[in-house]
């Protein structure tokens, strides 16, 4: 095989050095299908068996644990994102984190709703619904032929566009879109922007102060390496005296005294709080998120972001001098990538690799690879090893 993928003797000094030790990953795997579920590192294990070890023990889990491992949670994920814990609230899907942003949003009366062509579901049904409810209209962009998904949007906004609701990165393959440009012309005609960023945050650096979005979601199972099941949801200051999806005790005002617990609140606990999902204080999930969103932290997204992607550049040029096609680096998530069959995927391809421990996601006419910082030279060589044989 060429060397082109595995030559990289003169790394940058914001490349992380390989991971693969803080995981518990086997040398005979070759795990490249973040985007499908991040692994849990050692350290996450580690917090989620402390967090168990309460409920072994209840009587060492006291009633201002239900707040103190979920404060710290929503403040490193705000630190993740450039703003105050205020703002956030833990949810347990996107999918949760958009109706929230559905539920509060005003649509008009042939108002548009823009989203892309084969968004995920859980950014697709909610608004859905949402046009249904509001006599409003989804509007899907298709494709641009260039892979340039930024103009595109751009193009696409009209005085009836009232809600984008996007990502930043494109689930099936990769395709980027430029959330500062964008987050700018939704400003510019007084439209909404609610962000799914389930594929990018914690790969791919993302500021709430740059981009200004109304609601912004991820998912914690994926890039941030988190466990199932839990999530962040950013809501701006202006919808944050919205109406929740559920009314749970926790999130009224005075909560954290048990013994006044039924001298029933109008009123809630401060900002995006109203917003947390009912039964948030599982010590054993939570522990285990805030492990993972330090780690990242420590590493630091741009550094992830720089490193993941001189990796996946050198995967796209080797790819395409096998004749896949890969969208151009500029219009793809650094951390992504789809390599595209001519025709179609053969029949079973991703049955056969995991066959031979080679784990990718087959999406649409794509193979996507999404390795992380615990894949190594040798994973990417099976791969290709691999698909060359096919
Ligand atoms: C872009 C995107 N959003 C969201 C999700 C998960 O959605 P939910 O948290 O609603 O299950 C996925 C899972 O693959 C995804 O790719």
């Amino acid at each position: 095989m060429s060397n082109s993928i595995i030559d990289h003797p003169h790394e940058p000094e914001n490349h992380i050095s390989n991971q693969r030790h803080l995981f518990d990953m086997p040398d005979d795997i070759s795990y490249l299908n973040c985007a499908y579920m991040g692994p849990l590192m050692k350290s996450a294990v580690q917090a989620a068996e402390t967090g168990v070890q309460y409920k072994v023990q209840p009587w060492t889990y006291s009633g201002s644990d239900f707040f103190t491992y979920t404060e710290q949670l929503r403040e490193i994920a705000a630190k993740l994102v450039n703003t105050e814990s205020d703002n956030m609230a833990l949810v347990p899907s996107a999918s949760y984190g958009i109706q929230v942003a559905a539920n509060n949003l005003p649509l008009s009366k042939g108002g548009e709703i823009l989203i892309i062509k084969d968004q995920f579901p859980s950014h697709v049904y909610p608004w859905q619904e949402k046009a249904k409810a509001c006599g409003g209209k989804i509007v899907t962009l298709e494709r641009p032929d260039n892979g340039d998904w930024t103009s595109a949007v751009l193009q696409a906004v009209t005085p009836r566009t009232e809600i984008l609701a996007l990502p930043a990165t494109h689930w099936a393959d990769g395709g980027f879109l430029d959330l500062e440009i964008i987050g700018k012309a939704a400003r510019d005609i007084g439209a909404k922007l609610v962000l799914d960023l389930t594929q990018s945050l914690g790969a791919m650096p993302f500021d709430i102060k740059t981009v200004q979005p109304d609601f912004m979601v991820a998912a914690g199972y994926k890039w941030l390496l988190g466990p199932y099941t839990l999530g962040y949801l950013y809501v701006a200051p202006q919808w944050q005296d919205g109406e929740p999806l559920e009314h749970n005790w926790m999130n009224r005002k005075g909560s954290e005294d048990f013994s006044r617990l039924v001298d029933y609140q109008d009123e809630f606990q401060p900002g995006a709080r109203r917003f947390d999902m009912g039964e948030k204080s599982n010590p054993a999930q939570v522990m285990a998120a805030c492990a993972a969103i330090r780690q990242i932290l420590d590493w630091g997204v741009a550094n992830i972001s720089a490193t993941l992607g001189a990796r996946n550049s050198r995967i796209a040029d080797h790819a395409r001098q096998l004749g896949f096609l890969v969208t151009e680096d500029k219009f793809r998530s650094p951390h992504y990538i789809g390599l595209e069959f001519g025709a179609s995927v053969p029949e079973g391809l991703a049955e056969k690799l995991a066959a031979d421990n080679i784990y990718v996601s087959v999406r649409g006419n794509s193979v996507r690879v999404t390795p992380h910082l615990y894949n190594t030279d040798a994973d990417i060589e099976r791969l290709f090893d691999a698909l060359g044989e096919g």
